[in-house]
C-alpha cells in the first residue's frame, strides 16, 4: 500500500535501500555493541570487557575442553574471523561448525565442551536444530544473536545480544561486523588478565574504542567502490584471496558478491592457492587480494607476486600507505584501508566489499534488500 511504503522510505531515511543504510550504519551500530561493555581505564582501573550475559559461566567456559562456533552463512564466517583471536587469547583449542554439517555427521559433542551459537535472527532452523543436539550431548551453549528473546537466545544457557540494532536488507552487514566485535570481546573475557597478555589485551581494548572511526574512514572509499564495481559489472566470476585474520573476510566478501549482485564468487584461503585455484588465474579473471598488514603480509606478498607472475588480474586491499608495497609501478589497482589491530582488521576490510557488492548488485540491475531465492532468516530445514 501507499502507506506501507511511505513507512519504508522514512525507515530507509536519505537511503535508496536497507543494505546500504545498514552499510553506512556501521559506525553507530559498532558504538552500540560496544556500549556499557569496554572500561576505559585510568588511574585506579585496569583496561578491561564486561559481559553481563557471561559472568556466571566463566569459569565453566574456562575448564572446558575446547570452544566449538556453530552458526550458517553471514554468522559462520564472522566465527571464523574471530577464531584466531580466541585461541591466542584463551589458549584453547577452537573448532569450526557449519550447523547442518554439524547434523549430517551427528559430530561429537561432550560435556567438557562450551558451544557458542553465532545467529543474527536467532531462529535460524539448522541452528537451532545444532543446538538441541549440543544441549542433549551435555555442552554448555552460548548464544550471540541480534534478537532478544529468538528461539536461540531462549534456548541456550548464557549468551550475549549483539545489539545492532533492526537488520532488514536479507544480506548481513552490520551484524557481522558486531558478531566480530562480540566475539573479541568474548575473547578479552575468556583469556582473562594475565601480566604475559596484558599488552596485547590494551592494545585490543583501544582499538575497538576507535573502530567506529575507523569504519567511519573507510566507508569514505564508497565512491572508489562504485567505480570498481562499473569496471566489474559484466564478469561472470570474482575470486577472493584471504589468510589469517582475513580468511573469514575473503569468505564473506564473495558471500556478499553471490548472495546479491547474483555473479559467481569464491572466497579462497590464500595457502591453498597451489592446490587447485592458481589453475584459474589469467589475465581475465579479476581477483581481489587482502593484504592488509599483518604476521601474513610477506606470505601474502609472495601470493601477490605469484599471481602477477601468471599475469592475473589483481585488485589488491592493503594498508594505507602501503600501495607500492603490493603493486610494484601502480601495476594492479588498489583499495587502501586504515590499519587497525590485526584481530579487529575483519571488521574493516569487510566494509569496501560490503559496498562493491552493493554497487555491483544496483548496477546490474537486481534487488538489493530481496535477493531472489533467499530468506533473512530460514526457518525450515
Ligand atoms: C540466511 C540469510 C543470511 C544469514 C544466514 C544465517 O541464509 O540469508 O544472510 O547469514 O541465514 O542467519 P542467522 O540469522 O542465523 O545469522
Amino acid at each position: 500500500s501507499v502507506l506501507e511504503m511511505e513507512v519504508e522510505q522514512i525507515n530507509k531515511g536519505n537511503y535508496e535501500h536497507y543494505m546500504q543504510k545498514e552499510i553506512h550504519e556501521q559506525p553507530e551500530s559498532l558504538t552500540t555493541t560496544m556500549r556499557g561493555r569496554l572500561i576505559r581505564g585510568g588511574s585506579c582501573k585496569a583496561k578491561s570487557v564486561l559481559l553481563g550475559g557471561l559472568k556466571d559461566h566463566l569459569k565453566t567456559i574456562r575448564r572446558s575442553r575446547r570452544i566449538v562456533f556453530i552458526g550458517c552463512g553471514t554468522s559462520y564466517n564472522a566465527a571464523l574471523a574471530a577464531r584466531p583471536i580466541l585461541e591466542e587469547l584463551s589458549g584453547m583449542p577452537v573448532t569450526m561448525e557449519v550447523a547442518s554439517d554439524l547434523l549430517d555427521r551427528q559430530g561429537p559433542i561432550y560435556r567438557e565442551d562450551t558451544t557458542v551459537f553465532v545467529s543474527q535472527s536467532g531462529e535460524t532452523a539448522d541452528t537451532l536444530q545444532a543446538l538441541h543436539y549440543a544441549r542433549e550431548n551435555g555442552a554448555l551453549c552460548v548464544g550471540i544473536t541480534n534478537t532478544v528473546s529468538s528461539a536461540i537466545a531462549r534456548n541456550t544457557h548464557c549468551g550475549v545480544h549483539i545489539n545492532a540494532g533492526c537488520e532488514i536488507g536479507v544480506a548481513s552487514t552490520k551484524a557481522y561486523t558486531s558478531q566480530i566485535v562480540v566475539m573479541a570481546m568474548l575473547s578479552l573475557v575468556i583469556g582473562g588478565d594475565t601480566i604475559s597478555n596484558q599488552a596485547r589485551r590494551e592494545a585490543i581494548i583501544d582499538g575497538l574504542f576507535d573502530l567506529p572511526n575507523k569504519v567511519r574512514e573507510v566507508l569514505k572509499l564508497d565512491q572508489e567502490m562504485k567505480d570498481l564495481a562499473k569496471l566489474l559489472i559484466a564478469e561472470q566470476s570474482l575470486l577472493m584471496f584471504g589468510r589469517g585474520y582475513n580468511y573469514a573476510t575473503a569468505l564473506e566478501g564473495a558471500l556478499k558478491v553471490k548472495e546479491v549482485a547474483l555473479m559467481h564468487s569464491e572466497g579462497i584461503l590464500a595457502g591453498e592457492m597451489k592446490h587447485g585455484p592458481l589453475a584459474l588465474v589469467d589475465e581475465n579473471l579479476p581477483i581481489v587480494v587482502i593484504a592488509t598488514n599483518d604476521a601474513c603480509f610477506s606470505k601474502q606478498q609472495s601470493v601477490i607476486q605469484q599471481l602477477r607472475a601468471r599475469k592475473g588480474r589483481l585488485i589488491v586491499m592493503c594498508s594505507k600507505g602501503e600501495a607500492s608495497l603490493v603493486s610494484p609501478g601502480g601495476s594492479s589497482r588498489v583499495i587502501e584501508v586504515p590499519l587497525v589491530e590485526d584481530c579487529l582488521q575483519p571488521v574493516v576490510n569487510i566494509v569496501p566489499l560490503q559496498l562493491l557488492a552493493y554497487h555491483l548488485t544496483v548496477l546490474r540491475g537486481y534487488n538489493v534488500d530481496q535477493p531472489r531465492n533467499l530468506a533473512k532468516s530460514v526457518t525450515t530445514q
